[in-house]
């Protein structure tokens, strides 16, 4: 399949691309062509370097494109960024694109890491909710990975272990997890519609007020 990773040039989009390219035409998302095609480029090489097989491929471009030739669109926007990237992308092919949005966003301040979702009309949205809001019908917005630490992610010899709790549309989560299957050491987890978003999101903050007071270094999901 092809897969859009929009920021892809960023922390989580590394790992991300690089793990998908094993089975999937992955094309990185940037404001900057140049920047994605660059970071395409290193990746490759990183996932040739690391990967026994690569049945995908890994290219760079900006987000309007990769949004226009991707069936799966991740949302992997520095989660500070994500209205003002809502603003730009309106007129964005999304159609009835399958976007993920693994977006989360919370403060940290005197110590303390705090969730913050969206507001809109007086109501607060989760990141997924906000996107699905802007996006409309038909796009379908799946919402998980936000508990998967970019950095784990990104090194490729590290056995990943994490459960994903996934919501939105029941068969738009079965089509993502479908995609997501191919990296290693991840379960996914229905977790109902795109309502439990806030939930999911608002669980990175409390995993990482907890890992910093107990030394746990990255927190990641694993239910049992
Ligand atoms: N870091 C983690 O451990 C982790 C884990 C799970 C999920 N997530 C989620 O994944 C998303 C990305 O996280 P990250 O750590 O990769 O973030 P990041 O490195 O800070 O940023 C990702 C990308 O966002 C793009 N960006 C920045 N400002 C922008 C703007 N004003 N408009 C449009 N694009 C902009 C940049 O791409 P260009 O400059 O190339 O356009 C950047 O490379 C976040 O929403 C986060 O909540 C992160």
């Amino acid at each position: 399949m092809k897969v859009a990773i929009l920021g892809g040039t960023g922390n989580f989009g590394k790992g991300i691309s690089i793990r998908l390219s094993k089975v999937h035409d992955v094309i990185l998302g940037s404001r900057f062509k140049e920047k994605a095609e660059e970071m395409a480029t290193k990746y490759e090489r990183e996932a040739r370097a690391s990967l026994s097989r690569i049945d995908g491929s890994l290219s760079g471009t900006t987000n309007e494109e990769a949004v226009s030739i991707a069936r799966l669109v991740v949302t992997a926007i520095n989660a500070g960024a994500l209205e003002s990237f809502l603003d730009s992308s309106s007129d964005f092919d999304w159609g009835s694109k399958l976007v993920l949005s693994p977006v989360t966003r919370f403060e940290y301040s005197k110590g303390i890491f705090t969730y913050r979702p969206f507001q809109s009309a007086g109501r607060e949205l989760s990141a997924a909710q906000l996107i699905k809001q802007r996006l409309g019908d038909p796009a379908q917005v799946v919402s998980g990975m936000q508990l998967v630490p970019a950095s784990k992610l990104a090194d490729l010899d590290s056995k990943l272990g994490y459960d994903v709790p996934l919501c939105g549309p029941k068969e738009a989560c079965a089509e993502v997890s479908g995609v997501l299957r191919c990296i290693d050491g991840l379960r996914f987890l229905y977790a109902g519609p795109l309502s439990i978003s806030y939930s999911i999101e608002a669980t990175l903050p409390l995993m990482l007020n907890i890992a910093v007071r107990n030394s746990l270094g990255e927190p990641g999901l694993r239910l049992v």
